[in-house]
């Protein structure tokens, strides 16, 4: 079977979040004997230029597209055996960062999606499914029922959509959509495209797509409801026999305390308790806090938005001050919020560390240094970081919300159960109140907190049951 992945980003050739973890480690989890998988991305200007300039250059055509015939450039570039096609286009991908203003993010993911059709002949490859990942992609099952519809090349191919994050969803006035994409009149109706006066590109997505994921079994159900819509959940509700949960995993080779070439000191689930504290005194060293490794010290690496509850920690942070424990912060985002974290390095630099940066071997430095992981999201989908966290033996202090529900198993004391420690409601003091809890585990009993880091270690949120479950939708499509 042929599947082509459409996305908008991929490690290692561009990250901004868990989307391109994703994308950049489930293709290699297929079985390769039966399921041909293949990656398209942007060829954006800021790709690192190791990447680029040994990308194979395969083919140009020209493209109608908003207003006029574009450049549609073709490179591919073969990575663990996965072939990764780049779409060059210099007017749209040459900007510092992948996303930019958001009405231009608009028109030239509508050119990509309108591309990714079009390169099909040139590169010789016609997959039996397009899985198309968020709003970016979101017009490629449009394109496909409509302008492409009548083109026997295109006619037997299927389509997902998987949702990574419902925010996000790419809206923009109907009139400007239109002319721009050249889709046809009648798609802009509010059983199609439309939304709330609006054109919708994901919600184009939700409904033309033959199936609809998600990332996690708690998001699916979340969804469907006002709260976690973003009013789209009637619409997910009526697509609920084709609307599945499927777990993200995270890339066991690239996420492995054991050989991590970034670590001060290489641990595994026999021997953290001598060899995991070396990486907290050595981080402390590095940060100027105080060297200590009895104390407790809590990681976050996160974008730095509402999504990830940090008006939480920002109403109850100077109460906490009073603990004993270290805070290391690690990301970037929301100004108020950078500013607060700097505000308290400043205040309590022994104490706290704000790294306003982004750094992958940082992060995985913090992963494995840190004692607890806090993640108190308002939503997640899915949530990779708590997973990072669990196999770098860092007890994740979470929400439970979607996939934080969903891979964190809350402790319970009496049963000496759990992989973790969550709270219910989105309310400071609730999350204040089970970080003190944790902090009494951590103090009190350090050998029933050893066990939960153990039995964190010990879980499996590899790739092998969740590629085997994509595969399965495959089947059942094709
Ligand atoms: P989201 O995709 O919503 O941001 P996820 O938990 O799915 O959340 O994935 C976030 C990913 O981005 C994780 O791999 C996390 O380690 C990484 N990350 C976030 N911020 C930073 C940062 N400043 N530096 C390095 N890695 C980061
Ligand atoms: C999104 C979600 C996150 C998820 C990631 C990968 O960015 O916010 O929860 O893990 O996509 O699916």
């Amino acid at each position: 079977k042929k599947i082509l992945f459409a996305a908008s980003e991929s490690v290692p050739f561009i990250k901004t979040g868990g989307l391109a973890d994703v994308i950049g480690s489930l293709p290699k989890y297929f079985d390769k004997e039966e399921y041909d998988v293949r990656v398209v991305l942007p060829k954006y200007m800021c790709i690192p230029e190791n990447y680029r300039s040994e990308m194979e250059y395969i083919s140009h055509f020209y493209m109608y597209y908003n207003g006029r015939n574009r450049y549609v450039g073709i490179l591919k570039y073969e990575l663990n055996g996965i072939p990764y096609y780049f779409i060059d286009n210099e007017e749209y991908f040459s900007g510092p960062t992948p996303y930019s203003d958001h009405f231009y993010d608009l028109e030239k993911f509508g050119f990509f999606s309108k591309a990714v059709l079009s390169i099909l002949p040139s590169i010789d490859f016609q997959p039996d499914i397009i899985h198309c990942h968020d709003w970016h992609t979101g017009l490629i099952p449009v394109y496909l029922r409509s302008l492409f519809a009548a083109d026997l090349f295109y006619t037997s191919m299927r389509s997902i959509m998987t949702i990574h994050n419902l925010r996000f969803q790419g809206t923009w006035n109907i009139e400007d959509i239109k002319r721009m994409t050249g889709l046809p009149d009648y798609l802009f109706t509010p059983d199609k495209l439309e939304a709330y006066k609006d054109a919708n590109y994901l919600k184009g997505g939700i409904v033309y797509a033959d199936y609809v994921t998600t990332v996690s079994e708690s998001y699916v159900e979340e969804v469907k409801t006002p709260f976690y819509g973003e009013k789209l959940d009637k619409l997910l509700w009526a697509r609920s026999n084709n609307f599945f949960g499927i777990l993200n995993g995270i890339d066991y080779d690239e996420f492995n305390p054991a050989d991590d070439p970034a670590l001060y000191q290489n641990f595994t689930v026999s021997d953290f308790r001598k060899k995991k504290k070396k990486n907290k005194t050595e981080l402390q060293k590095e940060l100027g806090l105080t060297v200590d490794p009895h104390m407790m010290m809590i990681g976050i690496v996160s974008r730095m938005t509402d999504q990830k509850g940090f008006d939480l920690i920002q109403r109850v942070l100077e109460e906490l001050m009073t603990d004993e424990f270290q805070l290391v912060v690690l990301g970037t985002g929301e100004w108020s919020y950078e500013e607060m974290f700097k505000h308290f390095a400043e205040k309590y630099p022994c104490k706290v560390s704000a790294n306003l940066f982004y750094s992958e071997a940082f992060s995985h430095k913090i992963y494995a240094a840190c004692d607890a992981f806090l993640m108190p999201s308002l939503f997640e989908p899915c949530g990779l970081s708590q997973l990072i966290a669990l196999r770098y033996g860092t007890v994740p202090i979470v929400r439970e919300t979607g996939g934080l529900k969903d891979t964190v198993v809350p402790y319970n004391e009496y049963e000496n159960t759990g992989t973790g420690f969550s709270f219910r409601n989105y309310n400071a003091h609730e999350m204040m109140k089970i970080i003190r809890y944790a902090e009494s585990v951590y103090y009190d009993n350090r050998r029933r907190w050893n066990q939960l880091v153990e039995r964190g270690m010990k879980q499996d949120f590899s790739w092998n049951v969740s590629a085997k479950k994509y595969e399965k939708l495959y089947d059942q499509l094709t």
